[in-house]
């Protein structure tokens, strides 16, 4: 069917299709699902003491300039897990939102560092959420899977010792990614220990030309030899760029309240997500920190589709299309998404594969 002859579907039906597509989530720091519910729990339980008086007033601290004063208050919050339950207990409550959001297939980021600079074993990190993960496969039927990111402010060095922490627990993450501040820290920083981890058979992606310039898209791209990039919404400020994306099908995992949380745009009105489309690249949303930027994978959906009357149906479609395209994921499970995709939209009459 030509989709560009089709009249578009009214708001309410298009809220529906948005909600009840199947759909992958690729770009979710799992410590950015912690609610501040959940932060005040585990504080008690753990016996941490809090800089917020309530639940209330570290939810009125979510108030960011930029990716900096975002990850101030991030990392904050993930001092209060400690022990293996605490991650599982993050990542399980995690796995109900995207169960609810009719997210099929997720890969979580995680952020070792975080916890082992505080005396956390890397065992209590990754048991639990492991656990977490199998548990999603098992009851919820989503296929899960866990993603190692370096923090980029830290060295080389501390990259490498993480690494080498982790393998004892090869077997429960499929790859890595690199995350943090971005500005000042190039990924040319971390070529090395990508080299090994690619080494290792492990998948690589990196966050790069979220606040940083398409340079750090190229360089991730050419000396870091990553499969998809995380944010990647700066890549329209330079169109041989864009042309390669385009040409090569490098994902970009784009999360549309994170940039306008984090001032990268500064209404939603004005995101880039229907050029990105319109480029032909392959465009993905996602909720990155979802307890601090407004919302999960629906919540996303909507208040993008909402601001930017250009995205519709055809668009919806390929988003989730993409996200499947996009996955560390066995073809047997990409091709059931994606007929599960194709009946959802048949539901309304549409058909855009
Ligand atoms: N860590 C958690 N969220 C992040 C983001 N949006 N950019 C870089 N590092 C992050
Ligand atoms: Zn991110």
């Amino acid at each position: 069917m030509d989709h560009t002859t089709l009249p578009e579907l009214p708001r309410g039906p298009l809220h529906a299709l948005l909600r009840e597509m199947p759909k992958a989530e690729l770009h979710i720091h799992i410590e950015g699902s912690l609610e501040p519910e959940l932060i005040f729990a585990l504080a008690q339980r753990n016996g941490v003491a809090l800089a917020y008086p309530s639940v209330e007033a570290l939810r009125a601290a979510y108030a960011f300039s930029d990716l900096q004063s975002f990850l101030d208050i991030y990392y904050a919050g993930a001092s209060v897990l400690l022990q293996e339950a605490d991650f599982f207990d993050m990542a399980w409550a995690y796995f109900g939102r995207a169960k609810a959001d009719n997210v099929v297939h997720a890969e979580l980021f995680f952020d070792p560092q975080t916890h082992t600079d505080r005396g956390v074993p890397m065992a209590h990190v990754i048991h639990g959420l492991q656990r977490a993960c199998a548990r999603a496969r098992s009851e919820l039927g989503i296929s899960a899977s866990l993603i190692l990111c370096f923090l980029r402010h830290l060295s080389e060095a501390a990259a490498f010792e993480t690494l080498e922490a982790a393998l004892p627990y090869r077997d429960s993450y499929i790859g890595v990614g690199l995350d943090s501040s971005e500005q000042g820290h190039p990924p040319e920083k971390f070529a090395r220990v990508y080299a090994r981890s690619r080494e290792l058979g492990l998948h690589v992606v990196a966050h790069a030309g979220e606040e940083g310039p398409p340079a750090y898209i190229r360089a991730a791209l050419d000396l870091l030899k990553v499969e998809r990039i995380d944010h990647g919404v700066r890549c329209l400020e330079d169109p041989a760029l864009v042309r390669r994306l385009a040409a090569e099908r490098v994902p970009l995992t784009v999360c549309p309240l994170s940039n306008v949380k984090l001032c990268v745009f500064k209404t939603m009105a004005e995101h880039n997500l229907p050029a990105l489309l319109d480029a032909g690249l392959c465009a993905l949303v996602n909720s990155d920190d979802p307890a601090y930027f407004g919302g999960y994978m629906n919540d996303n959906f909507i208040a993008t589709f909402d601001a930017l009357p250009q995205l519709g149906a055809a668009q919806a479609y390929r988003l989730a299309a993409n996200s499947f395209e996009a996955a560390f994921a066995p073809a047997a499970d990409k091709a059931r998404w994606r007929a599960a995709l194709d009946a959802r939209f048949a539901l309304d009459g549409l058909s855009f594969s």
